[in-house]
């Protein structure tokens, strides 16, 4: 009987060690009935294939839009560049997190464009396109929207898009969010709690 009892205690403290790892990243975004996430296999903006599986030991901080948009998308990455750049100079070691941006545009965000693009952010952050098939299933394991919206009286468009910053855990386990609404300092107050000083 003794013996059960311990078993039991042993669980719970399991339960409230996991609930505790976890509570840094909850997720006070928008609410998402079941993760997202998933394989994917991609080319970087200097032209390396890129899986899920590299960063198995990470933190992904993924976005999802393109290079093209004239508004949010590099806001959002700036976004991220800031956090990451605040995390430095408070003395964080910032390299268990690993920054990506996958284009929703890959007709037109080629890696040559991804890498007249990227510089323009975090000098971590990889830039990820793809055949369109890639980028779609990509997408749809992650629940992004996106479709092209025609510019009439131009051959130009743009895209429309979902504007988050998903957090994987290491081993790819969905997190949390981040919002347009979220501020550089909510990105980093929340992974300043996982990493450590220099
Ligand atoms: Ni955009």
């Amino acid at each position: 009987m003794k013996m059960v009892r311990f078993a039991l205690w042993i669980v719970v403290a399991l339960v409230l060690v996991g609930v505790g790892s976890r509570f840094f990243l909850q997720n006070d975004g928008p609410a998402l009935t079941s993760g997202p996430g998933g394989n994917f296999t991609l080319t970087s903006h200097t032209g390396e294939v890129v899986s899920n599986t590299d960063f198995d030991n990470q933190y992904m901080l993924i976005y999802f839009g393109y290079s093209f948009c004239p508004d949010v998308c590099p806001l959002d990455l700036q976004k991220m560049s800031v956090a990451l750049y605040q995390l430095e100079e408070e003395g964080y070691d910032t390299t268990p997190i690993q920054p990506i941006f996958i284009t929703i545009d890959p007709e037109r965000d080629t890696v040559e464009e991804l890498a007249s693009f990227m510089p323009d952010f975090h000098p971590r952050l990889i830039g990820l396109t793809g055949t369109p098939a890639e980028i779609a299933d990509v997408a749809r394991k992650y629940k992004v929207y996106y479709a092209k919206r025609e510019q009439p009286g131009t051959d130009s468009y743009l895209m429309d898009h979902q504007a988050y910053q998903f957090v994987m855990g290491p081993g790819g386990e969905f997190l949390r969010i981040f919002s347009s609404r979220d501020k550089p300092q909510d990105i980093a107050a929340a992974f300043g709690s996982i990493l450590e000083k220099r």
